[in-house]
Parts: structure tokens; sequence; C-alpha cells
């Protein structure tokens, strides 16, 4: 039922808490994960500003701007390496997807274009604020996928 599990983690720690159901979704029948990490727009938005202001002062940082987006995702894939070990370690098939923009649409899309079964996420992430009883992206993710999605409390 479950085959295709996209699994989007931001890599917090409610985001985390996530693989100790994923894992027993295997025993299930759940046969792939989906590992998915979204670049968020504001992130790029701060880099290209941050190489534009040091160009005007140093034309020689000309380049840089794509070369530390180049260098974060493969810092993302690399810090996705022991999730990716973890999963495997249990039998799943995993395959890594990092995507760039707004974390919901790429949720959604990726949700799309691999054909999931369903999602599992944590209901809260990295700003975890303490009276909001539900994420940003996971609110948005849950009212518009086409697929049931897990929200793992935090
Ligand atoms: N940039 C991202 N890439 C992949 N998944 C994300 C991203 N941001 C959030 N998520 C997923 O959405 C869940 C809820 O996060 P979010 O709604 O952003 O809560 P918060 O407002 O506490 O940060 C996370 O646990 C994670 O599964
Ligand atoms: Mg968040």
């Amino acid at each position: 039922m479950f085959k295709t599990i996209l699994y989007p983690t931001d890599f917090s720690d409610n985001a985390g808490k996530s693989l100790d159901y994923l894992k027993e979704l295997h025993n299930a029948g759940a046969e792939k994960i989906i590992l998915l990490n979204v670049i968020h727009q504001r992130v790029l938005d701060t880099l290209e500003t941050i190489h534009k202001a040091a160009y005007f002062q140093d034309a020689r940082y000309h380049e840089d701007a794509e070369e530390a987006e180049h260098r974060l995702e493969v810092e993302r894939k690399e810090k996705l390496a022991p999730v990716v070990a973890e999963l495997e370690a249990v039998g799943f098939e995993v395959k890594i997807r990092i995507e760039k923009g707004y974390p919901f649409r790429e949720i959604l899309k990726v949700e799309k274009e691999e054909g999931v079964s369903a999602i599992v996420m944590g209901s809260h992430g990295r700003n975890n604020f303490i009276r909001a009883r539900i994420g940003a992206v996971s609110e948005k993710v849950m009212r518009r996928s086409v697929t049931p999605v897990l929200l793992v409390k935090r």
C-alpha cells in the first residue's frame, strides 16, 4: 500500500523523529524512500546578495555565487548520508533529491514527479515555535497533497 514514501527533511530534530516511523513502515511493505531536502529560496537570495556586495568591493568575487550554491548542495548531500545509511540498513532503496525554492512547493512537486504513495514528515521543523500547533510547511503540504500525510508529532 505504501510502496514509495516521500520523506522531506530540514535536518531538524523534529524531522529526525520521523525516521523511527519510516523504519516501521518497512515492515508494513514500504520499499523505497525519496529523501528530500529543499534549499530555501531565502538562503539562495541571501547568497546572491552577499556575493553581489562582495563583487562591488572586489571583482574577483564575480563567479562565487554559483560556486557557493554548488557547495551548499554538496554539503546537504553529505548531511543526508547518515540518514541514507540508516534507511538502507533496514532494507530500503533510497533516492536523494536536493531541490531549490520554497519547501512546500518542492515537496508537492516531488510528490507528483516520483509518484509516491505517502509523505512522512515532522509536524514542526527548525523554527519549532512553541505556540505553533503546526509548522507552515507541514500545514501547506497537508492541505494540498494528493497522497496521505503522516505528521510525526514533536
Ligand atoms: N527545507 C526543507 N526541506 C525539506 N523538508 C522540509 C523543509 N522545511 C520543512 N520541511 C519538512 O516540514 C516539516 C515541518 O517543518 P515546518 O512546517 O517548516 O515547521 P517549523 O515552522 O517549525 O520550521 C519538517 O519536519 C520537515 O519534515
Ligand atoms: Mg521550517
